[in-house]
């Protein structure tokens, strides 16, 4: 049976953080944004893995103080800081898996999408240094809007001539977090036994939990499904108010991150049980991109889970249909920028 993978396994990764900890692995991440409000506690998160054997940071500023910091921690990753455009390329060599949090958060008021005009130059501008350093890592993309960086660095991958759609993820982890947090509190459960698969994309409504699949089997009212759904689907703006101006969700956002990172170096390390949702070039719809479950192997994305989107209910079955519309204009958006672009 396929199981989410916050079950057993991050267990073992959460209970891993109370031990003295040996090298497992030897592989190599980069944080590209490493100062930001996510890029330093994910840096932590990562430095705190038995997989990892180097860390490179890499931010426009300040990032050698964040290195210095998280090198004194007694865990085997060796910490590298990589400064400003001419370092960047240094920072990517012989990268496995390069995460990019890098732009510009949201205020109150404004959508995701709203963050397009600054984030998706930084966004092109990083994929292209990592076309050209280390075209075959694993690429996970957190700047948002989401539902265009994602087509944008495929566009850039593709004119490089070295896009690999099984490699290119745009995380959507903390959706997940976020469904299997407010599922297992509004149903009283046991929150290391709850997986919701969250597909679509990562903004308002394209954002669409499949409540009916929740594991374990959960009945919910017809205003239970509501409440969580729209929860889910305004997470992140719930905490653009609470910080009233200070940003957008950074802690939840470094775990959520921190789990896909973990999840992709253990599938990369030959563990044959890997799922995670994520939005991929995707075939399962019309559209070119769509957030789903996928099974993670040493390539990449192994298998999209196509039987989620099996017995769904009207509810969902509607919310489907309502989204595609948003979700193509930001996924063609992103495309015609990448191809405007000298
Ligand atoms: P932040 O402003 O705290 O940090 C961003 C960092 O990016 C800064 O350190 C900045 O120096 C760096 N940066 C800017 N331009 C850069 C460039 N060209 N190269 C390298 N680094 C550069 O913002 P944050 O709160 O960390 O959020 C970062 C992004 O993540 C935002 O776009 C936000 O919307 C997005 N986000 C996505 C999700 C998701 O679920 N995918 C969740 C939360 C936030
Ligand atoms: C989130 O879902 O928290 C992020 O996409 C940040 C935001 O702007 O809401």
């Amino acid at each position: 049976a396929l199981r989410g993978s916050l079950a057993p396994k991050s267990l073992k990764w959460s209970q891993s953080l109370n031990h003295q900890l040996s090298p497992q692995a030897s592989y190599k991440v980069a944080i590209l944004g490493a100062n930001g409000g996510i890029g330093q506690p994910l840096s932590l998160l990562i430095k705190m893995s038995p997989l990892v054997s180097a860390l490179h940071l890499y931010d426009i500023a300040n990032v050698k103080g964040v290195a210095a910091d998280l090198s004194h921690c007694n865990t085997p990753s060796q910490v590298i800081d990589f400064t400003g455009p001419a370092e960047l390329g240094n920072s990517l060599k012989g990268v496995n898996v390069v995460v990019i949090p890098a732009g510009v958060p949201r205020k109150p008021g404004m959508t995701r999408d709203d963050l397009f005009n600054i984030n998706a130059g930084i966004v092109k501008t990083l994929v292209e240094a990592v076309a050209d350093n280390c075209p075959d890592a694993f690429i996970q993309i957190i700047s948002n809007p989401v539902n265009s960086t994602v087509p944008i660095a495929a566009e850039v991958l593709k004119k490089k001539g070295v896009y690999n759609p099984k490699k290119l993820f745009g995380v959507t982890t903390l959706d997940v977090v976020r469904a299997n947090t407010f599922v297992a509190q509004k149903k009283n459960l046991k929150l290391i036994d709850v997986d919701v698969p969250v597909i679509g994309g990562h903004a308002g409504i394209t954002i669409l939990p499949l409540l009916s699949k929740t594991k374990p089997s959960v009945s919910f009212t017809d205003q239970e499904v509501e409440e969580l759904t729209v929860r889910i689907q305004n997470a992140g703006t719930e905490v653009v108010e609470a910080k009233a101006g200070a940003g957008s969700a950074t802690l939840s956002m470094a775990y959520a991150a921190a789990r896909f990172v973990e999840s992709s170096l253990r599938a990369l390390d030959g563990d044959g049980d890997v799922y995670e949702c994520s939005f991929i070039d995707s075939d399962l719809t019309e559209l070119p991109f769509f957030a789903s479950r996928v099974k993670l192997g040493k390539n990449g994305v192994e298998a999209v889970i196509s039987s989620d989107f099996q017995g769904l209910t009207e509810y969902e079955q509607k919310g489907l249909e309502a989204l595609k519309p948003e979700l193509k204009a930001s996924i063609e958006k992103g495309i015609t920028f990448a191809n405007k672009q000298p």
